[in-house]
């Protein structure tokens, strides 16, 4: 007999404090050009506004992966193998994760990582409605540092990584490297890791990509500086900034930037920033690569490339990596 659980998982909490945001912030305004890291994007509403960028038009990033997914799951889970534990690392609103749950072989433990935490609380127990049989331990984190894993109850074969959304390539190369590196050791002997990467490709499609019509990224972006004062009752004026993003092609990155409309200066904690007009905040990098850089990439990191799949039209890269 089937037995339901509507109980949440227990969390494995290793958020990020308040603090430590507001030390990060403080060093990346601090530096020229000034930075925001990416990871701080995921507040309840930044999250909100993310699944509506996944969903939009020009944003074909998403619905590729899916369809890559959706085609070779069955490839893929065979690849898995029984018994495997699969840890997902920015899992948000696991739509991608739903695909491979309802193909997976037995699998011994689900492990999202999120940095969003009443996101992965929310979404978590949504999942574990759904697949009452599935063992679900959540882990709030922050994936970029280092972090344990929670004890999984049942024997694990194999621990999976899934990295999708083209996520890595938020993260500068060497930090790329690194991260995958650690991924590699926290897999360890037998270890896969199943990602996406987004492909270079014109100009047009990547900018659109992240220059939607409808303003969806510009709300994303700014509502940065909303959570900012939220946080920390800065009082930034979002209209005195703008969204702006472009591919850097010598680089092999969309830049995104706020940008500041008029001099001014803002207040953070006690420590005032200067901007001149038009001098900008760095908000995320996405690097984009060819399959052969990403393949080089994951080659120096301790990984050794098994199957690698695309769209026909080769906007989007699904890789699946063994462990060295
Ligand atoms: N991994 C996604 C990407 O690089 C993240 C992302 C998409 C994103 N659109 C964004 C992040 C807009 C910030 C703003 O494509």
């Amino acid at each position: 007999m089937k037995v339901r659980s509507d109980a949440h998982p227990a969390l494995h909490d290793l958020e990020p404090s308040v603090d430590a945001f507001l030390a990060e912030l403080l060093r990346g305004l601090s530096r020229r050009p000034k930075s925001i890291a990416a990871k701080f994007f995921y507040d309840e509403i930044g999250c909100q506004l993310f699944d509506e960028i996944c969903s939009l038009d020009e944003y074909y990033l998403t619905r590729t992966e899916m369809g890559i997914l959706r085609e070779k799951v069955g490839e893929i889970c065979d690849l898995f193998g029984p018994e495997c534990r699969l840890v997902e690392f920015g899992s948000g609103s696991n739509d991608k994760t739903r695909i491979m749950l309802d193909h997976l072989h037995a699998p011994a433990a689900y492990v999202p990582v999120d940095i969003a935490r009443e996101n992965l609380l929310r979404c978590s127990a949504r999942l574990a409605h759904i697949y009452p049989e599935l063992c679900i331990t959540p882990v709030c984190a922050d994936f970029t540092t280092a972090f344990t894993l929670p004890d999984t109850p049942r024997p694990v074969r194999r621990t999976v990584a899934f990295f999708p959304g083209s996520t890595i390539g938020n993260l500068e190369p060497a930090e790329a490297e690194n991260f995958l590196r650690r991924i590699s050791l926290l897999c360890g002997a037998g270890g896969g890791l199943l990602i996406g990467v987004d492909l270079k490709k014109d100009r047009l499609t990547l900018e659109r990509a992240y220059n939607d019509a409808r303003g969806v990224t510009a709300r994303f972006n700014l509502n940065l500086l909303t959570r900012i004062n939220r946080s920390f009752g800065a009082g930034i004026r979002r209209d005195k900034f703008q969204h702006h993003a472009f591919y850097n092609e010598e680089f092999g990155r969309i830049e995104m930037r706020l940008v500041s409309l008029v001099e001014q200066t803002i207040q953070l904690n006690g420590t005032t920033f200067y901007f001149q007009e038009g001098e900008h905040i760095v908000t995320e990098h996405s690097y984009k690569y060819s399959v052969d850089e990403f393949a080089k990439l994951a080659g120096r990191s301790g990984w050794a490339v098994k199957s690698l799949w695309t769209d026909d039209a080769k906007l989007f890269s699904v890789h699946y990596l063994a462990v060295e």
